[in-house]
């Protein structure tokens, strides 16, 4: 669906010169969902405007839907849909009018485009607004309705960027569970920019990760961090008592290498802090890309060999350590 290679934009303006691209080379397959992830600045837009045609690449090629971006621009807008970061405010329009009127941007007959609209609104959500003026809307409603006009063309392909940006935690789940039922619905292939990681996270089926105008990752949420980062096991350990120890064995483990023994068969890197309280407790951290499986093997080792454990906790990896790991700083940080 996309097959950029080396695309990239600099922006010139008075004496100053920004790379907001640099030479990325990206793909995008039929029926995929893809999210750019990527701090402020860091270039999405810029590659969406250049993809969408609406931008001229200072070099490198971009095939999108089919066509070349530079050379065919018009025929790589019939077949997308773009809806843009943010919105002017103060639309004074009706919401139906809105949708008839991209129909006829389209060149649709006037059954066609209103047979559409009904059917969007009703799958949007956006029913019984359609006298609505659209800066009468809430943000959510709004951003339902931006997505109803990229989809009044029936595009194989939608662009998206930053749907679901100043939206309310609920609002953005909603959005999300609309986008993916329309991906269902009409067959899209979705590209989408975010800079929430936990949305990427959960919703994108593969993330690319752009700073400053390069793409330093592109996989699965899941193989991003199982490659960029790892799970943290913790776990509070005592000398056993309390019935912890098998029948039959009769050492009183309470030291470092006891411990360090248990764990010595399970993966990852085991760290304790030296640090023992005044009942023999000792606090253990495993750095793991398994945590979920390591987290009761390790429990289970220590148990055999004559400890207890009183607490247990599981820190799964974030895209945001992915981010950390990848680039030195925290996407978290950038964002607030
Ligand atoms: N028309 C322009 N003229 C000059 N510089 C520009 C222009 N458009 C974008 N830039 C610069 O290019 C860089 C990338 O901008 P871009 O809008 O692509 O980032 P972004 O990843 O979409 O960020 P955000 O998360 O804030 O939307 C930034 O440094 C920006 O200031
Ligand atoms: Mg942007």
């Amino acid at each position: 669906m996309i097959r950029a290679r080396g695309l990239t934009k600099t922006f010139h303006r008075k004496s100053e010169t920004v790379e907001a691209v640099k030479g990325i080379d990206v793909d995008v397959r039929e029926g995929e969902l893809v999210a750019f992830l990527g701090p402020n600045g860091a270039g999405k837009s810029t590659t969406l405007r250049m993809l969408t045609s609406l931008l001229e690449p200072t070099a490198g090629t971009a095939e999108v839907a089919g066509y070349d971006v530079t050379r065919h621009p018009a025929h790589v807008r019939s077949q997308i849909g773009f809806i843009g970061q943010g919105n002017g405010g103060g639309f004074s329009y009706r919401v139906l009018d809105e949708l008839h009127n991209q129909g006829r941007f389209y060149g649709l007959g006037s059954a066609e485009y209103s047979r559409r609209a009904a059917e969007l609104l009703e799958a949007l959500d956006l029913g019984g607004l359609e006298k609505r003026t659209v800066q009468s809307l809430s943000g959510g409603q709004r951003r339902r309705l931006d997505v109803a006009l990229g989809l009044m063309n029936h595009p194989p392909l939608l662009f998206l960027d930053e749907p679901t940006t100043g939206l309310d935690p609920h609002a953005r789940a909603n959005l999300w569970e609309h986008i993916g039922a329309m991906r269902e619905r009409y067959g899209m292939t979705i590209v989408l920019t975010t800079h929430y990681l936990d949305e990427a996270d959960d919703m994108a089926e593969r993330v690319v990760v752009i700073d400053h105008g390069e793409i330093i990752a592109d996989a699965t949420p899941s193989e991003l961090k199982r490659d960029h980062s790892d799970d943290l096991v913790t776990l509070v350990v005592a000398p056993g008592s309390a019935g912890g120890a098998p029948s039959g064995t009769d050492l009183l483990p309470d030291d470092e290498a006891t411990l360090r023994t248990a764990l010595a068969s399970g993966d990852g890197e085991v760290r304790t802090d030296g640090a023992v309280a005044a009942d023999g407790a000792r606090t253990v951290r495993i750095s793991t890309a398994h945590g979920d499986t390591r987290l009761p093997e390790a429990i289970e080792a220590l148990r055999v060999a004559g400890f207890a454990v009183r607490s247990a906790e599981l820190r799964q990896a974030s895209l945001d350590d992915v981010f950390l790991n990848l680039t030195g700083r925290s996407l978290r940080e950038e964002a607030a």
